[in-house]
């Protein structure tokens, strides 16, 4: 096979001698983006593996790596051993020669832009930094994170560096679960809890710094903060010139694993951008020949051909969604027994959201001796969190993103290509100790038809939650808004539309209400409406069970192997009615049971999604009570008030059945199919709604009940009296 260099690759960085920082870099020069161009770097070979020869020339330049660690003098207080080798492990970071002039820099601007390799200590690191510093006087420092293991991770590990419980000094925050006090002084939370407390704090005063991690990522809500404390910045300035005494000023840091951060700084009025350069040992790229069908598969195949042939080393697969890890994670505990006896175990450890504290530490702990773990993850394992020991990448080439069809008006998850820099970050992973091999499932030729860079996801998505955060945070002209990419004017135009057919929004496009309440619910706006509505209908309970049910990918197992079991297990409680009704009779079910393991089981339930459903529940429940509502409410038997219910939110979710036997939705006048993992796969009904709209090979629609056509105008006169009068 022929070897062909993309990209060469000699140049300072790759040498893995500790770390350097290039501070004072000054905007807008082209030139302090070729000054760390480099950082990426890696040999990126293709076609062939690395040659004995190659592999004892890195081996050498590992053993090059300094062994003298710097050492501040530890306090006076006794540390536990464990205490010294954090702080051993701080003072190790590459982010850690900086320390210095990033604690200058943070406190003589208002914004800084930094911009670090993954893994170089930013998230953890520099909230303690600046903790240190002091710059936690007058308010806490809070870090936004896009995703929620990550903020649940990071606060658990900083913590323990800080040494002090978590939620006292350290805490996070997210949806449903909130760990912090009112005395932490670094604060890890989501992007969307920030928004969430702009809602009560206006000028966010209780925080001294913001620290926008993961920037790159452009998600809709970093973007929308990104905004938002940028308006409250000058505001807070602005008092504080006016002589008010209270108010202090508001520090913004933004942090970002790529390098393009021009974009960023140019934003936050030219702010300085300071780059730190992490290690990074090559990594040799072995693309696949032929185009792969079926990459899960694939992958499965490579981490079996790594674990018996490659030295040792953790194996990280990116995949796509939790579903996908789960199977994956059968599937290599299916193979592992057909190992011969003399190979060691290979170890699955999924990693995702839905987890149990414990099982997710599990990941940052080294396999036990002659074993190897492969980690599954999705693009979370990209940059947000850093685990130890991966030699191996296996990257699929997919991930799941949000996207939005401002044409059709769907929102809907898709599984699309990754673009160059995601697989560029996800190859880095292989090379953070040591050198490392990334299997990429798709051919050369793929990769160099990928996009460059991932589109911000404010051009693509749904915008009505942050449409709806914006109004409830005072800013009524949503369309002049200060947003760093402007989302087209027909998907602002177009959600603008879905909130006032919710009733969210008045004739004049002012939050009503409705909307005011829906801007406080922790749910997207249509299920926001559907609680409201059940209020009216009486019948939150099953409202809220519902959305708790429909808050997992699914409930059910179906194991490939055992599909027909499975099916015939799950008539039992499948209701003619559609989805909905069946999750519900399953949850009942469950619980007359008690959740008995062996009954899920045999009836193919995913006790550990269930469980997570109550856990939904739990905290749907609480948030109606804190808001007046009775979650008790219940329709009883009366199981069609619920659909209607469910209609008043997702109106817009409608097909209606045609003569030739298909559906077409009724916005956008698109071709669905019903999923067949659905209740009423194959079944030919008047009208049905879903839940949500998936494009795989085909549009299919998931969480699919059926309707009567008439109780459509009733659902939403607004819309239907505008549209189809
Ligand atoms: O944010 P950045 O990617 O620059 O790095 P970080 O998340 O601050 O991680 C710095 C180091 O801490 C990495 O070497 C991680 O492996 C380590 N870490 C850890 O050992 N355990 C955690 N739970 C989180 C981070
Ligand atoms: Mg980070």
């Amino acid at each position: 096979s022929s070897v062909r260099k993309h990209n060469d690759t000699q140049n300072a960085t790759t040498k893995p001698n500790g770390s350097k920082i290039v501070p004072d870099k000054v905007l807008s020069s082209s030139s302090s983006t070729t000054a760390v161009s480099s950082i990426s770097s890696t040999t990126e070979e293709t076609g062939q593996r690395l040659s004995k020869k190659q592999k004892r020339q890195l081996q050498h330049q590992q053993d090059s790596r300094p062994k003298k660690l710097i050492n501040k003098e530890p306090t006076t207080e006794a540390m536990t051993q464990k205490a010294k080798d954090l702080k051993k492990h701080r003072n190790s970071l590459p982010i850690f020669t900086a320390r210095d002039i990033i604690i200058k820099e943070v406190k003589e601007n208002a914004c800084v832009v930094i911009v670090g390799e993954t893994g170089s200590g930013k998230t953890t690191q520099i909230p303690q930094y600046l903790l240190e510093a002091g710059l936690a006087a007058h308010g806490t420092i809070s870090v936004t994170q896009p995703r929620r293991v990550a903020a649940i991770n990071l606060a658990r590990r900083v913590a323990e560096e800080v040494g002090t419980p978590l939620g006292q000094k350290v805490g996070y925050s997210i949806r449903f679960d909130d760990t912090s006090s009112k005395d932490s002084l670094i604060k890890y939370m989501t992007d969307g809890i920030m928004l969430r407390e702009l809602l009560s704090d206006r000028l966010l005063l209780r925080y001294s710094v913001i620290i926008l991690d993961e920037a790159h990522e452009r998600t809709l809500r970093t973007d929308i903060l990104f905004g938002m404390v940028k308006g409250i910045q000058k505001q807070r300035q602005e008092l504080i010139d006016r002589g008010r005494k209270d108010i202090q000023p508001l520090k913004i840091v933004i942090m970002s694993a790529t390098l393009d951060a021009e974009k960023f700084s140019e934003y936050f009025y030219g702010a300085k951008i300071m780059y730190i350069s992490g290690r990074q040992f090559p990594v040799k790229i072995l693309n696949t020949v032929e185009p792969q069908s079926d990459y899960v598969d694939s992958a499965l195949v490579t981490a079996f051909q790594i674990h018996q042939d490659e030295a040792p080393g953790d194996i990280l697969i990116f995949l796509t969604g939790q579903e996908e890890i789960e199977n994956m994670e059968k599937l290599i505990e299916e193979y592992a027994t057909d190992l011969p006896p003399t190979v060691g175990k290979l170890i699955p450890c999924p990693i995702f959201a839905a987890q149990d504290t414990s099982t997710q530490q599990k990941i940052f702990e080294p396999a036990p001796h002659g074993t190897r773990k492969v980690i599954l993850a999705t693009n979370i394992a990209e940059t947000s969190i850093t685990i130890p020991n991966i030699r191996y990448v296996i990257d699929t080439g997919c991930h799941k993103s949000r996207g939005y069809n401002a044409k059709i008006g769907i929102e809907s998850l898709l599984v699309e290509p990754i673009s160059k820099s995601s697989a560029r970050q996800r190859m880095g992973r292989a090379g953070r100790e040591a050198p490392g091999l990334c299997f990429r499932l798709y051919t050369e030729d793929s990769f160099d038809q990928l996009e460059e860079d991932a589109i911000p996801e404010i051009k693509r998505c749904n915008l009505e939650s942050a449409i709806l955060s914006l109004k409830a945070s005072g800013i009524d002209d949503v369309t002049r808004f200060d947003f760093m990419d402007r989302p087209s004017k027909s998907g602002l135009l177009r959600s603008l539309e879905h909130l006032y057919a919710l009733e969210a929004l008045d004739d004049e496009g002012k939050l009503t209400e409705i909307g005011t309440k829906m801007a406080a619910f922790p749910v997207d706006p249509p299920y926001a409406k559907v609680l409201l509505q059940s209020e009216k209908m009486e019948c939150t309970k099953e409202a809220i069970e519902i959305i708790s049910l429909l808050s997992v990918d699914t409930i059910f197992s179906a194991p490939s192997s055992k599909r027909e079991e499975a099916n015939e297990a799950r008539q039992k409680f499948t209701s003619l009615d559609g989805d909905h009704l069946t999750l519900l009779n399953t949850l009942r079910a469950y619980e007359s049971v008690k959740g008995d393991r062996d009954w899920c089981r045999e009836n193919f339930i995913n006790s550990r999604h269930m469980r997570h459903v109550l856990d939904v529940r739990k905290q749907l429940i609480q948030f109606a009570e804190r808001s007046g509502m009775d979650p008790k409410k219940t329709c009883g038997h009366d199981l069609e008030i619920v659909l209607k219910c469910f209609l008043a939110g997702f109106f817009q979710n409608t097909a209606l059945l045609q003569p030739d036997g298909t559906y077409k939705s009724i916005l956008g006048g698109l071709t669905v199919s019903v999923h067949p993992s659905s209740s009423l796969f194959g079944k030919k009904r008047e009208a049905i709604m879903y839940d949500e709209l998936v494009f795989t090979t085909k549009h299919f629609v998931r969480g699919v009940s059926a309707l009567e056509s008439n109780w459509l105008s009733q659902a939403a006169p607004k819309y239907f009296g505008q549209r189809h009068a």
